[in-house]
């Protein structure tokens, strides 16, 4: 029997408690979200030629990579100088291929600079036999300077691994950038935009937040590859890409061609929250590269530019459009403010070295801007256990939300349900930040099994039994891409047609879309459900649906019948929706192939009396909606 307090509840619910986390990892944006088919459109990759191939022979110094620095942020741009018309052409491999649809239109655009008036272009979509799947061609203005061109492409066939040719004819010379391929369906339908299968995705869990742009990118290896967000906002052609932190990170799955453009910046993040319902939370690097490579620190005396940082991208988000940065957001499309509430310094940073710059930080920006919550990172865990310091340093800082990463094994969520049961309330709120179930590392990629997702739905309980003080929460990483992933276990994978959910996926969206305003406390035998007998729960009110949700796991191999006696002087109509994600065997994931092999089940039940019986599948997540 279990007894739900519904008359006592226990604590409010934060609105933006279930939440994103995205990384550019594992092709998560180039490549994947952001729907750019081009790989290395302007020639700034490390190697100017990677993704790029020449179809045709010419004489030297007929295609020549030129560097002009006098060119903001892409200085190289590729020059043909083509006298005798030669048919020139070059062929773009796409990242992993190109995702090509039948019947959709796609947009061929680049920049060009005429020296010598008088080429053409022409593209073709290839499949993976090479053979042509739409064309176009496009005439080039003589007029002088740079400038964009445009053409359209529908698609007579479906390929998963397209390529994209350029023919490059007439006589002339010009000089050539930013060459580029879009769908031109996107996520909202905006030119050069995101992938809207993915986002939909996102937009279908109800987020309660967007944390971005990472993870360790924000860190990079070093402080030269931090991520720096003033470098990934206006015109695209002018954002100076870098090295991926996760460029060829893990020996097994080696991804040397991992640029980050930017043509997903920090507008468009910005962008993206709005659009999917979602906070804004962004990270920003403390003056700190990342612990796990070169550690690199900038001096206490040089920390100003990072903290000034801070303060622009308030500004950007939230400011007047008469101040700079407010300006630089107008332009760009968005004159309304983004209205910011939150910002990260640091990501998995810990020791006396964060402690000493989150100071810096935080004095600047409390004094500046006392509307803005700090999220303060408490490092990695890895032993499961939190850092001493989490309880001392942090809390006496008076920071007001700590991030808490855990990638841990199963067992380890199973058994950590009561983590937060006794978390002093008196100090700072909690965001677990990255949390994933990870069945088999550290000897081997993770699988998104049922296992992992279902010992996740276990621990979770934990967290909204406790959601007065863990306020935020997000699974990470977000997407990995088939063919190009550094990590795994993700919430969702895709190849270039095709996006599905794991199991993770499904709790996740469960906890997000059924996270209600009031905590409701629920008990058996007088202690909250941590695990005895292998059973979790948690019980919410929603205030808007009127309704109280019981969330409930059944980690035995056997049915389990209960008995809900919900406490409540209000009269209740025992309707109920019951949403189930069950399977007997532990091992099952959902795959390109079975995308749906475990989905939520949902069935119309009617629940006599003042109490819920109810028999639960074996290994079952099971979400119950009563109508008060
Ligand atoms: O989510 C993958 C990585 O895990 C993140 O980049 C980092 O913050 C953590 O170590």
């Amino acid at each position: 029997d279990f007894q739900v307090a519904f008359d006592k509840p226990a604590g409010k619910i934060s609105p933006h408690m279930w939440g994103i986390f995205f990384e550019d990892i594992n092709m998560g944006a180039d490549g994947g979200i952001y729907a750019e088919l081009v790989k290395n459109r302007s020639f700034e990759f490390d190697e100017p030629w990677m993704g790029w191939k020449r179809l045709t022979k010419a004489p030297e110094g007929t295609l020549l990579i030129v560097n002009d620095s006098k060119r903001k942020g892409n200085a190289r741009s590729l020059r043909v100088h083509n006298p005798d018309g030669l048919k020139l052409g070059l062929q773009n491999e796409g990242f992993r291929g190109m995702g090509i649809r039948k019947g959709e239109t796609y947009e061929f655009s680049l920049l060009y600079n005429p020296l010598e008036a008088g080429l053409r272009i022409h593209v073709e979509l290839l499949n993976e036999e090479d053979k042509v799947i739409g064309s176009a061609t496009m005439a080039l203005s003589e007029a002088e300077g740079w400038q964009s061109a445009k053409a359209e492409l529908v698609a007579s066939e479906t390929s998963a691994k397209g390529k994209l040719n350029v023919w490059i004819e007439g006589k002339g010379t010009s000089s050539f950038d930013m060459i580029s391929l879009f769908p031109k369906e996107t996520w909202k339908n905006r030119p050069k935009g995101l992938r809207k299968d993915m986002v939909q995705l996102l937009a279908d869990m109800k987020p309660g937040f967007l944390r971005f742009p990472g993870g360790c990118i924000v860190e990079g290896r070093d402080l030269a590859t931090r991520f720096q967000w003033k470098k990934t906002v206006g015109p695209i052609e002018q954002r100076e890409l870098i090295i991926n932190r996760w460029n060829t990170e893990f020996k097994h799955r080696l991804t040397p061609d991992y640029f980050q453009t930017f043509g997903l910046g920090f507008y468009e993040y910005f962008q993206l929250a709005e659009d999917i319902g979602a906070e804004p939370v962004p990270i920003l690097n403390c003056g700190m590269a990342c612990q796990f490579n070169t550690g690199e620190v900038a001096p206490m005396d040089e920390l100003e530019p990072y903290i000034q940082d801070a303060l622009d991208l308030i500004a950007f988000a939230n400011g007047s459009t008469a101040t700079t940065w407010g300006k630089l957001r107008a332009e760009m499309g968005h004159p309304e403010p983004f209205h910011l509430k939150m910002l990260g310094v640091g990501n998995e940073n810990w020791g006396p070295q964060y402690i000493e710059r989150l100071e810096a930080f935080k004095k600047v920006l409390k004094e500046k801007h006392p509307e803005i919550d700090i999220i303060a990172s408490s490092g990695t865990d890895p032993e499961g256990e939190r850092f001493a310091y989490l309880d001392g340093e942090l809390r006496s800082m008076g920071i007001d939300i700590i991030d808490e990463h855990y990638y841990r094994p199963p067992a380890w969520f199973l058994s950590s349900a009561a983590r937060y049961d006794d978390y002093d309330r008196s100090g700072p709120k909690v965001f677990a930040g990255e949390y994933a179930s990870h069945t088999t590392r550290p000897n081997g990629p993770g699988r998104s099994t049922w296992e992992a997702a279902l010992s996740e739905a276990a621990f979770l309980t934990g967290l909204e039994r406790n959601a007065d003080v863990v306020t935020m929460a997000s699974y990470a990483p977000l997407f990995g891409h088939v063919d190009g992933w550094q990590w795994s276990p993700d919430l969702i994978w895709v190849d270039n047609l095709n996006v599905y959910g794991t199991p993770s996926y499904h709790v996740q969206k469960l906890y997000s879309r059924n996270k209600g305003t009031d905590i409701i406390p629920i008990q058996r035998n007088g202690r909250p459900v941590t695990g005895q007998d292998s059973l979790y729960a948690s019980a919410v009110y929603d205030e808007g649906q009127k309704q109280l949700i019981i969330k409930f796991v059944n980690y035995n191999s056997e049915p389990v019948q209960a008995n809900f006696n919900v406490l409540a002087k209000r009269k209740w109509k025992g309707e109920a929706t019951k949403i189930t994600l069950a399977n007997a065997d532990l091992q099952v994931s959902n795959s390109l192939e079975e995308p749906l092999k475990i989905q939520p089940v949902e069935q119309q039940v009617n629940y006599k009396g003042k109490s819920v019986v109810e028999t639960f599948a074996p290994y079952s997540f099971t979400v119950i909606k009563l109508t008060l």
